[in-house]
């Protein structure tokens, strides 16, 4: 067996920043106030009509090979966690693939919400040590904009569009050092879009819809949970986590969660204020940002966590 890890980053935000107010001037009743003080959001960013899930995708992806250092003709694995795909199929991942030029990577699609890019980056984990591959690019992509209801202020002012990419390497030291995968489906219709295709023409209600409130108290619970079991697998303690990387879902989800693990709020990675709710993106667009700006430096260590819908929820804890 051998070991793997993350060898460059990338994240898209598309288009320009929307801020609360500016949503306000759309006509949705709300405010920058309640916005901000119940959720921490302050700006979301939204995909261009021509623009789909694999256009973002590019972009972060094109800038994880440059910071590796790769090119596309490196990949031999592609996984791009999605809930909102170009098409019903072809995978996202193989009209990303098409779009790099690369014609020999193994590529499919993982469909876990939020949660989608630490159980992406799990399977390439277990892709790469397995021997089978050995340069996986894992991406979460998406845009929400899309399954939005507008009319639902409690919902379509928590979400926004943006990729975050990885490059993820066979080493011979660890990188990844643990990594846990959950789901309960009892809690499938707290957070849904319970839309399909069906003889031609959409049925149900493809907008997302949530239990805001049912949502929140899961998010903490398990989210300090599958902290535990990761230090715990690892045989580390909680105060040698250098960085905290989660879903970046609601602020007062992630401060709780800092709460109940006695970590300092200075260790958590918060990006919500700047693009919302991105739901598989949120994750690697956090932890491109911390890399890049240096605080994520070689030998931290890095726990990403991943909480959404099914419900699914999970965590990857790394030596960067
Ligand atoms: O990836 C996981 C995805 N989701 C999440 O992580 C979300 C988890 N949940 C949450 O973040 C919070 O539950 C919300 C931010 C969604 C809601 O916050 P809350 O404190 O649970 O508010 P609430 O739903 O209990 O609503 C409180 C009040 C209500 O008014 P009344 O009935 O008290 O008069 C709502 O109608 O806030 C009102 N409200 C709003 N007001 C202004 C709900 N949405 C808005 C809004 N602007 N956008």
């Amino acid at each position: 067996m051998s070991f793997c890890r993350i060898t460059g980053t990338g994240g898209y935000l598309p288009g320009t920043p929307v801020s609360n107010d500016d949503l306000v001037a759309r006509g949705i009743d709300t405010s920058d106030e309640w916005i901000a003080d119940r959720t921490g959001i302050r700006f979301r960013h939204f995909a261009a009509g021509h623009e789909h899930s694999s256009d973002l995708a590019l972009h972060a992806s094109r800038k994880a090979l440059d910071a590796a250092g790769r090119q596309a003709a490196d990949i031999d694995l592609i996984v791009v966690a999605t809930s909102t795909p170009d098409q019903v199929f072809p995978s996202t991942a193989c009209i990303l693939q098409n779009k790099l030029g690369n014609r020999t990577a193994t590529a499919f699609d993982v469909q876990a919400v939020c949660s989608g890019f630490v159980y992406a980056l799990t399977i390439a984990e277990k892709f790469i040590r397995s021997g089978s591959h050995r340069c996986a690019l894992v991406v979460g992509a998406e845009v929400f904009s899309r399954i939005l209801d507008w009319d639902d202020r409690g919902t379509c002012v928590l979400f926004g569009d943006g990729a975050g990419a990885v490059l993820l390497e066979r080493s011979v030291e660890p990188g990844i050092l643990a990594s846990a995968l959950h789901a309960d489906g009892h809690y499938h219709d707290i957070l849904s879009v319970p839309g399909q295709v069906c003889n031609g023409a959409v049925s149900g209600k493809p907008l997302l819809q949530m239990d805001g409130q049912a949502v929140f108290k899961f998010a903490v619970r398990v989210l300090g949970d599958t902290a535990v079991e990761l230090m715990q697998a690892a045989e580390l303690p909680m105060n040698a986590l250098d960085w905290l990387v989660p879903h970046q879902a609601n602020i007062r989800i992630l401060q709780s969660t800092a709460r109940r693990l006695d970590l300092p709020m200075e260790r958590v990675v918060t990006t919500v204020a700047e693009h919302g709710n991105t739901s598989a993106a949120s994750v690697p667009l956090a932890l491109d940002v911390a890399v890049r700006d240096g605080r994520i430096r070689h030998g931290h260590h890095v726990m990403l966590e991943g909480v959404g819908g099914g419900f699914t929820w999970g965590g990857v804890l790394l030596r960067y």
